[in-house]
This record gives C-alpha cells, sequence and structure tokens, in this order.
C-alpha cells in the first residue's frame, strides 16, 4: 500500500512528541482538578477524536466523554462564526466543570462560539484543552487553557485533523504537500 506520509511535505509533529506533550498536559489537568470532581471531557466531532483517545487514556481519574457535532453555516465558508449543532451532548452540564477538548484552534470562532454555549447551559466551569493552535489566524481571541503546540498557519492534517475527510488517521501532524490540492481526486 502507499504510504499516506508521502503525501505530506513536511512532518510538523511527531507521533512521540505529541504523546509527550500530551502526558504533560494531562499532568497539569490533574493538578488543576479536584480527583474528586474530575470534568466532563466535551470532544468535538470528528477532529478530537484522537486527542480524546490519547488524553482521557492519559488521565489518572475518571474521565467522563461526551460528545458534540457542530458545523459552521452562513454566507460563505466556516469562518462566518455562525455555527450550528448536528449532535448535542447527552448529558446535563449544570454545576459541571467542563473541559472542551479540540484537535486545533484555527481561527478561533467554533470554540468561542461553543464556550459561550456551554457556559450558557449553566456549567460551573468551561476550559479548552487543544493540542494544536494557530495564533497567527486567530480571528477571536478566545482563552485557552491548556494548548500543545503553537503552530504556522500551513494547512496540516493528520491525528485527526482532515482535508475533504482523509488523512484523520496518520500519527503525525504534518504540512499537506501541495500535489495533493492539485488534486486527481
Ligand atoms: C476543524 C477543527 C476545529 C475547527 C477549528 O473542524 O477540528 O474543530 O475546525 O476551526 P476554527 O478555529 O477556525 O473555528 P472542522 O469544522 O473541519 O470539522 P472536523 O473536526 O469534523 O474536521
Ligand atoms: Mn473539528
Ligand atoms: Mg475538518
Amino acid at each position: 500500500a502507499k504510504d499516506l506520509g508521502d503525501e505530506l511535505s513536511k512532518i510538523l509533529v511527531t507521533e512521540e512528541q505529541l504523546r509527550t506533550r500530551l502526558a504533560e498536559m494531562a499532568r497539569q489537568i490533574e493538578a488543576d482538578y479536584p480527583a474528586d470532581r474530575p470534568p466532563l471531557l466535551v470532544g468535538v466531532l470528528k477532529g478530537a477524536v484522537m486527542v480524546m483517545a490519547d488524553l482521557a487514556r492519559e488521565l489518572r481519574f475518571h474521565a467522563e466523554m461526551d460528545w458534540m457535532a457542530v458545523s459552521s453555516y452562513g454566507a460563505s465558508t466556516k469562518s462566518s462564526g455562525v455555527v450550528r449543532i448536528l449532535k448535542d451532548l447527552d448529558t446535563a452540564l449544570e454545576g459541571r466543570d467542563v473541559l472542551i477538548v479540540e484537535d486545533i484552534i484555527d481561527s478561533g470562532l467554533t470554540l468561542a462560539w461553543l464556550k459561550e454555549n456551554l457556559e450558557s447551559r449553566g456549567a460551573k466551569s468551561v476550559r479548552i484543552c487543544t493540542m494544536l493552535r494557530k495564533p497567527d489566524a486567530a480571528k477571536v481571541e478566545v482563552d485557552v487553557a491548556y494548548v500543545g503546540f503553537d503552530i504556522p498557519t500551513d494547512f496540516v492534517v493528520g491525528y485527526g485533523l482532515d482535508y475533504a475527510e482523509r488523512y484523520r488517521n496518520l500519527r503525525d501532524v504534518g504540512v499537506l504537500a501541495p500535489h495533493v490540492y492539485a488534486g486527481e481526486d
């Protein structure tokens, strides 16, 4: 079979770097929440699936997980900041400490909206944990408690991140090679 990695122009964050950093983030999260009141982990489908799976297993407390699927819509692209819920949580948030788990914060619009939405449901606290963040792409300030890596604005894939639903299952995070965009899809 063809190696998916051949379709990357470079690897930005290796599987091992992701694992090491995730362990550090988990220790920080464990220190920030009382052991008898762990946060509800809320993953944002689909990109956050890998981070959630790895983070939850790294945490040394009962990691309850729930999921949301959201979609941006409106005039043009996802950067409208208008978000629609495609799949909502099964869990009531009143009085809960919530930790949103994301793969990447790009413009910040999805997370800014989501954080406010979850807070409005009466959550006691809402924090954000993201594996990647693109500081230079920020359109809105989002207060992020836990960040794995700040990266440049290149189009990255892997570890949950997709290009047209592909490459999510790459173990590393890489920059997609230009010849892929040119596309023989
Ligand atoms: C991506 C990514 C984040 C969001 C970040 O999800 O996983 O959820 O975009 O973008 P923003 O900071 O500009 O709002 P996407 O909408 O591609 O859905 P997916 O997770 O299913 O790939
Ligand atoms: Mn996503
Ligand atoms: Mg996507």
